[in-house]
């Protein structure tokens, strides 16, 4: 059975976001087409900082072998162990200028981060699971895709549906049965000065 792990809230959140959580077990089932296009849809309409737009989505589907197979080369061996099940491997790339006059974008990063979330969302919102790896090596995945120097690779991020726990190497089983967890809002929800907790 897939594990269903929802946040242990202080208060109702959108089960979106509550259900939302980095799974290690994938069912090996490609993506279709049309799903893909709807999870980068998802994240083309985020905010960014003047608009600009600097994330980039390298695509990776289980079904074109040679694409996934170099995408999961680059992964961290204790990634490559479960990511392989994926339906589909996507590396983000942020810009790191403004494409307005090429000055440093100092939101680059974030905002390649609101449009990773929104896939993410998205992903939920249609019954797949995702699970971002920052275990990887971007300078293997800076040559392999040739990314220029004024682009950074961000994120990893393995999607699919999700698998059986039970099929899972019995290490990983534990961990994906393990508690979520998370400092509590007193401890990074602040008012007047940092560090001073608001009062709910
Ligand atoms: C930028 C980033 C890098 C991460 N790198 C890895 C990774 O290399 N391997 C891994 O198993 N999980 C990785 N994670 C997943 C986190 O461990 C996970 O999001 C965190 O423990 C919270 O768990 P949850 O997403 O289930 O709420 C990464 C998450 C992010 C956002």
């Amino acid at each position: 059975m897939s594990s269903h792990k929802p946040a242990p809230s202080s208060v109702d959140i959108h089960p979106l976001i509550q259900d939302r959580w980095s799974p290690l077990s994938f069912r090996p089932e490609p993506l279709t087409k049309l799903q893909i296009q709807q999870l980068c849809e998802a994240a083309r309409w985020a905010p960014s900082s003047y608009n600009d737009q600097p994330w980039y989505f390298l695509m990776a589907p289980r079904d074109d072998e040679i694409e996934f197979s170099r995408l999961l080369s680059c992964l961290a061996e204790a990634n490559q162990v479960w990511a392989q099940h994926a339906g589909l491997l996507v590396l983000a790339i942020a810009r790191t200028t403004l494409t307005r006059n090429g000055h440093p974008n100092r939101f680059g990063m974030h905002d390649t981060g609101m449009a990773t979330i929104q896939l993410v969302l998205q992903a939920e919102a249609m019954g797949l699971k995702a699970h971002l790896m920052g275990g990887y090596n971007a300078a293997q995945a800076r040559a392999i895709y040739e990314i220029p120097e004024s682009f950074e690779p961000a994120a990893v991020m393995a999607i699919g549906y999700p698998g059986e726990v039970e099929k899972l190497p019995s290490e990983l089983q534990q961990r994906e049965r393990s508690e979520r967890s998370r400092r509590s809002l007193e401890q990074m929800i602040f008012t007047g000065k940092f560090e001073q907790s608001f009062q709910f």
